[in-house]
């Protein structure tokens, strides 16, 4: 199941029910985590792939809570062990708890033989989480309300990425908190947000360097509030000529896109130099998928 960066990402107001309502392009990049779902009396988890111990094995863990949602749509308890081999970072603005709740949903959906649709996974999907509806679906899309309500958009061709990852995650209700601290404190009040036409016409023509122009995410300034050491990373990649940088979603990691593969590689090499965990990735890649 593939990790996100959001290429779009701006925050309206905020609502009566604590969420801002959103225009976030999403972006399914090549990072996959893999989750197996084997026949099992009780629903239990198991991590391969995070040493560091980051990923909650409790009822908190984000894929325990798609099972159980999907058992309880179809009216009974089922087991299941599931096993999450993790390559996307833990807590790092890339969707990955998010990608492993889709995953669940499909893998359990197919071992307890539901042949569920897609419309009632991404319900299902829709209340687990903001993100999680994209994490099924893949591909580029912008998704309005909180994030959930989606619609694909055309993207021509491959774009190029390199992700700089932090060694500690960020909360994303702590990001979304500081957004609007920010703005009261500057008196700024949140517009209706719109998707980016430039945006939209970059992807659709597959042009690398106006899409570097158009990255946006409203959250950055205050993941950069909180972790002052994003600037310094955003600011290596644009010297060593990435075509756009940007925080991703709530953050910590970092996005660049690069203008070709052969240019990811150069800007990862670079950026070994202030980061020492960095990726290589392309996108879009499709969503949450049986193999
Ligand atoms: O939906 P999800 O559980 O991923 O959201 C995590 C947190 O991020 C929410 O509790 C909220 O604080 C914030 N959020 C938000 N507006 C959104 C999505 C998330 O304020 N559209």
């Amino acid at each position: 199941m593939p990790a996100k960066v959001n290429l779009q990402l701006s925050v309206g107001p905020l609502r009566d029910d604590g969420y801002h309502d959103l225009v976030n392009v999403f972006h399914a990049v090549s990072l996959f985590d893999e989750v197996t779902a084997a026949e099992s009396d009780r629903l239990s988890i198991r991590v391969v792939g995070d040493p560091a111990g980051q990923v909650p094995l409790d009822e908190s863990n984000l894929a325990i809570r798609a099972a159980r949602a999907l058992a309880a749509r179809a009216g009974r308890s089922y087991g299941a062990e599931l096993v999450i081999r993790k390559s996307i970072p833990v807590a790092g603005g890339m969707a990955g708890g998010s990608a492993d709740a889709a995953a669940a949903l499909v893998a359990c959906d197919r071992l307890w033989g539901l042949g569920l649709s897609r419309e009632d996974l991404s319900d299902i999907a829709a209340d687990l989480g903001s993100d999680v509806p994209f994490a099924l679906l893949g591909g580029t899309a912008v998704g309005t309300g909180r994030g959930e309500m989606l619609t694909p958009l055309p993207v021509s061709g491959t774009f190029h990425w390199v992700f700089a990852l932090a060694d500690a995650g960020l909360s994303t209700p702590a990001v979304y908190r500081e957004c609007d601290r920010l703005r009261e404190a500057a008196g700024e009040r949140a517009g209706w947000p719109a998707l980016s036409e430039p945006l939209a016409h970059a992807l659709r023509d597959g042009d690398p360097k106006s899409l570097g122009r158009a990255l946006v995410n409203d959250l950055q300034p205050a993941s950069i509030m909180l972790r002052r050491s994003l600037a310094r990373t955003l600011d290596e990649g644009r010297e060593q000529g990435a075509l756009g940088a940007l925080v991703s979603g709530s953050g910590p990691t970092c996005a660049f896109l690069a203008e070709s593969a052969e240019h990811a590689l150069d800007l990862s090499v670079s950026l070994r130099r202030v980061c020492h965990q960095v990726v290589s990735a392309y996108g879009p890649v499709p969503g949450a998928v049986v193999v």
